[in-house]
């Protein structure tokens, strides 16, 4: 079956607008038969999609499923090259497991792995992440950037940039970073980042960008570890949130800010990250394995180092650390 007439079929149901299409009419616009069309239809039928037929009239779509699989996904994505191939599974331990076996057997640049749970989903520094079934947005990006490994951290300010963006156009809210990489919402953590490498000799071989998005849980969903520091969309805007406009916005922006990265270079981006950021000009605590450090956060480095300035006037670098406020 053609995946692509599949994804055009739903997206002119979609703008149909609740107006029905006949068989006819379907098959003459995309080149095959009526009966080719009833396939594709039963097919979406059999992803979720709620699709009335009425004699003589022909197909109303009334619903789309709550999914994140590629034809919900693709159907009315703006993107070139990012999520141009998707891999959907509904249930695996970490995408960033699945997304470095595809990296390493060549899958393109743009590749997007989604899930609905995961079952040992990772966070920086070793941690756990809570995956809560068909909740969150539990993706990762494999990028292929033409650039060296040094720079590879400037993916993940850019990648905290986009989401920003997508948060804010999609729900309305502001979401604030925290270095390094934590997007939060009224102090409390709603999506995570993490960067991590393929490289060899020769370079970058693949970036992949994980990302998870507290969409739609309510504070039972999370571990109760957890539950005084996290947040989710629905909890700060008091609405559900479409999870699948949210990706299509976070595969969009993701894939601006990385074209105006490559085209322009990390100024403009290290400005805007500066600007969304809850950590610059302000006293914190930077906890680290060896040591503790107080004073205030006056920027970051072009590697995304953390630049804190104690009391006896030194400036420290920081590379990795937990951050009190
Ligand atoms: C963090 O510690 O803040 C980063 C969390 C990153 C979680 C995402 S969810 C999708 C992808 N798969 C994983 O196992 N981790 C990342």
């Amino acid at each position: 079956m053609n995946i692509t007439v599949r994804h055009k079929l739903a997206k002119r149901l979609i703008e149909a607008g609740g107006e029905a299409l006949s068989g006819q009419q379907l098959a003459d616009e995309f080149g095959i038969s009526r009966t080719a069309v009833w396939k594709h239809i039963k097919d979406l039928e059999d992803q979720g999609y709620e699709i009335e037929s009425i004699k003589k009239r022909g197909y109303i779509l009334k619903s789309i499923p709550d999914t994140l699989e590629p034809t919900a996904i693709q159907t009315l994505l703006k993107t070139k090259r990012i999520g141009q191939v998707m891999k959907y599974i509904e249930s695996c331990p970490s995408t960033q497991i699945i997304a470095h076996k595809l990296a390493q057997e060549g899958t393109a640049d743009g590749t997007v792995v989604l899930t609905e749970t995961q079952t040992a989903g990772r966070g920086r520094l070793a941690r756990k992440w809570d995956s809560a079934p068909q909740k969150g947005i539990w993706m990762s990006i494999i990028l292929r950037p033409d650039v060296v490994p040094q720079k590879a951290p400037q993916f993940t300010l850019v990648a905290a940039v986009a989401v920003v963006r997508a948060i804010e156009e999609v729900t309305g809210l502001k979401p604030e970073i925290k270095w390094p990489n934590d997007i939060l919402i009224n102090g409390k953590k709603c999506t995570g980042i993490l960067t991590e490498l393929q490289s060899d000799a020769d370079g970058i071989q693949a970036l992949i960008i994980g990302i998870g998005l507290n969409a739609n849980q309510e504070v039972e969903d999370f571990s109760p570890e957890i539950q005084e520091i996290a947040s989710s969309l629905k909890m700060a805007s008091g609405k559900e949130v479409n999870r699948q406009e949210l990706v299509r916005a976070l595969l969009f922006h993701i894939e601006q800010f990385t074209n105006i990265y490559i085209e322009q270079g990390f100024a403009i981006i290290k400005l805007m990250w500066e600007s969304y950021s809850s950590t610059i000009g302000q006293p914190i605590r930077a906890r680290m394995a060896k040591e503790t450090l107080v004073g205030i956060a006056e920027g970051i480095t072009d590697d995304g180092v953390l630049q804190l300035r104690t009391a006896d006037g030194k400036l420290h670098g920081i590379y990795s650390a937990d951050i009190e406020m």
